[in-house]
């Protein structure tokens, strides 16, 4: 690949920086009512950017526009950030699982060698997100590789599941707990012994990212491995129906079910991890199974104490850092990415400046330069990581956005840095919790730090773009969208209550760009109706003074 940026035959280069705002999780939903939280926000500075001729537009970030197997699937923050960052559209884990399993070469690699060693006489394990939201895993690929590996001569299979409720409806654990247990039951009646062992919700259990709270995957390795967890029952729905405390004063949701073991008779765990059994993490997307794939492949690990660490034959339905080789082993080869922006810029000795808080701090580093932990040169490049809170968002919807606005200002005021690139985690991580007030609060805020970092812009003069990565905040009411569900707008009320969407949304983002820098007469071409996120890389190249790298999506930029 020819990394040589060219100067851009018309745009010249800005005197000031060029920031990228990536609002997470802040849709441009064409339905605006009372359930669109950012359309009851006090949002002046976003709404502002929309009447700027030729300087406004929305772009698609949800299904093949970023990757995914179908226009059914919604966007998420890896693909996202994936595409942004990328330039490109890279078939993503979600894809090359499906064809891996149709093609049957799934089962033909060295992961699936190594883990069927343990088919006569140990136990296959397999542990992940028990949901068809398609973000992290999907109940269909789960089914497929249980029925696949009791075809291939399992003799004993444990399922540890890990509820959802947060790209799914929440409540919606117990139905794919039952479809799991219709495919357990024809796996026994073939003669495999085949149960679930444990599990617990995915922000209380095993499903950390970014090192945010190492005591939830302590918390997962309790129940899973060593068959340890506060509550027991003899099966996996009384497990979910009770911890989630229906009816009660305090019910919980799917996303927070404490961890619990399933016991056999005799009272004793039916599916603890020993030496020799193999394991599946059966997720396909990364960051919240990293932390769990070092527990379990490491020998020396320090984030808890193990108690005790069987050595497993253990695979990754990916492998989820291609940096650090982790796991070693893995079913499906995950995508290859690779002339991404950053790469270009790093090639090019332009430096950088990265900001976001620990939730989303991979997401904009990591995912934005194509799955690739660690710096392309660490001379160019700053990234700074705000710890986040370790609370349930809605409790403080501020986050860190405020910190991360501050060091998004000295950053652009330093004059250090070519791209000052910054992630505001709020829209999406307190839209998951499905809090419709909470998350309206942190869209008024995000919109006043964007006003604060876009001063600072034209103070450098400098330019923008403000964007997004996928829908969220848009849209907070089951059902209220017709982008969600063609058949009805209405939302759907569940014991007189507006039932909450705590999933990311198929709307389109915002697409903004500007900064006193920026020539008057540099517009967004008008059409390209199917522009994506795939087209931004290419897009602020552009802006930035150079041409785009030829291999990238167009830009954007009207020639
Ligand atoms: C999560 O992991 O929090 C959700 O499943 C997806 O959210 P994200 O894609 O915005 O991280
Ligand atoms: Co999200």
């Amino acid at each position: 690949m020819d990394f040589e940026l060219k100067p851009h035959p018309k745009i010249p280069k800005a005197e000031g920086p060029l920031l990228v705002c990536v609002l997470d999780g802040f849709g441009e939903n064409e339905v605006k009512d009372d359930y669109n939280a950012i359309n009851i926000a006090d949002t002046p500075c976003t709404d502002a950017l929309k009447e700027v001729p030729g300087r406004w537009r929305t772009i698609r970030a949800h299904g093949t526009a970023v990757g995914l197997p179908t226009d059914d699937d919604m966007g998420n923050s890896e693909v996202g950030h994936n595409a942004l960052g990328a330039g490109q559209l890279i078939d993503q884990g979600a894809s090359l699982v499906d064809q891996a399993l149709s093609s049957k070469s799934l089962f033909e690699g060295e992961g699936w060698k190594l883990i069927s060693e343990a088919f006569e006489s140990n136990t296959l394990h397999f542990i992940g997100l028990l949901s068809d939201g398609g973000v992290h895993s999907r109940t269909n690929q789960l089914f497929s590789m249980l029925k696949g590996a009791a075809e291939k001569g399992a003799k004993k299979i444990r399922v540890h599941i890990l509820t959802d409720g947060r790209d799914v409806p929440d409540g919606s654990s117990i139905k794919f707990t039952e479809e799991l247990e219709e495919v357990l039951k024809e796996l026994e009646g073939s003669g495999c012994d085949a149960k679930i062992a444990s599990g617990g919700g995915r922000m209380c259990v095993t499903m950390d990212r970014y090192e945010a709270d190492w005591n939830i995957v302590k918390r997962g390795w309790e129940a899973h491995v060593l068959g340890e967890a506060p509550h027991t029952f003899k099966d996996a729905a009384t497990a979910i129906k009770t911890l989630r405390k229906e009816g009660s004063e305090k019910p919980v949701s799917d996303q927070w079910l404490d961890p619990f073991v399933i016991v056999g008779e005799d009272d004793k765990p039916v599916g603890t991890i020993e030496d020799d059994d193999a394991v599946v993490i059966f997720n396909f997307r990364a960051d919240r199974v990293i932390e769990l794939s070092k527990a379990l492949e490491y020998e020396e690990f320090t984030a808890f104490d193990r108690k005790r660490w069987p050595k497993t034959r253990f695979a990754g339905l990916m492998q989820y850092d291609g940096d650090l080789k982790l796991p070693t082993n893995f079913l499906v080869p995950p995508p290859a990415i690779s002339g991404t922006s950053g790469e270009f810029m790093a090639k090019n000795k332009l430096s950088t400046f990265v900001c976001s808080e620990t939730q989303k701090f991979g997401h904009v580093t990591f995912f934005w330069n194509g799955n690739r932990s660690g710096y392309f040169d660490e001379s160019l490049e700053t990234y700074v990581e705000i710890p986040s809170d370790t609370v349930p968002f809605n409790e403080i919807p501020e986050m860190k956005a405020r910190e991360i606005c501050e060091a998004g200002k000295e950053a652009l005021r330093s004059g250090k840095y070519d791209q000052v690139r910054i992630n505001f985690a709020n829209p999406d991580m307190v839209g998951h919790t499905g809090d419709l007030q909470a998350t309206a609060t942190c869209c008024t805020l995000v919109d006043k730090c964007v006003k604060e970092l876009l001063e600072v812009v034209d103070e450098m003069k400098g330019r923008f773009i403000v964007t997004s990565d996928h829908g969220n905040a848009d849209d907070m009411a089951q059902a209220a969208r017709a982008c969600r569900d063609k058949k009805t707008k209405k939302p759907i009320v569940a014991e007189g209550k507006v039932v909450s969407l705590t999933s990311h949304t198929l709307a389109p983002v915002p697409f903004a760009i500007g900064g006193a820098g920026l020539p008057d007469d540099v517009k967004l071409k008008e059409g390209m109706p199917e522009a994506g996120l795939g087209n931004v890389a290419a897009t602020l190249f552009e802006l930035m003074g150079y041409a785009a790298p030829s291999h990238m999506l167009p830009s954007m930029i009207e020639e």
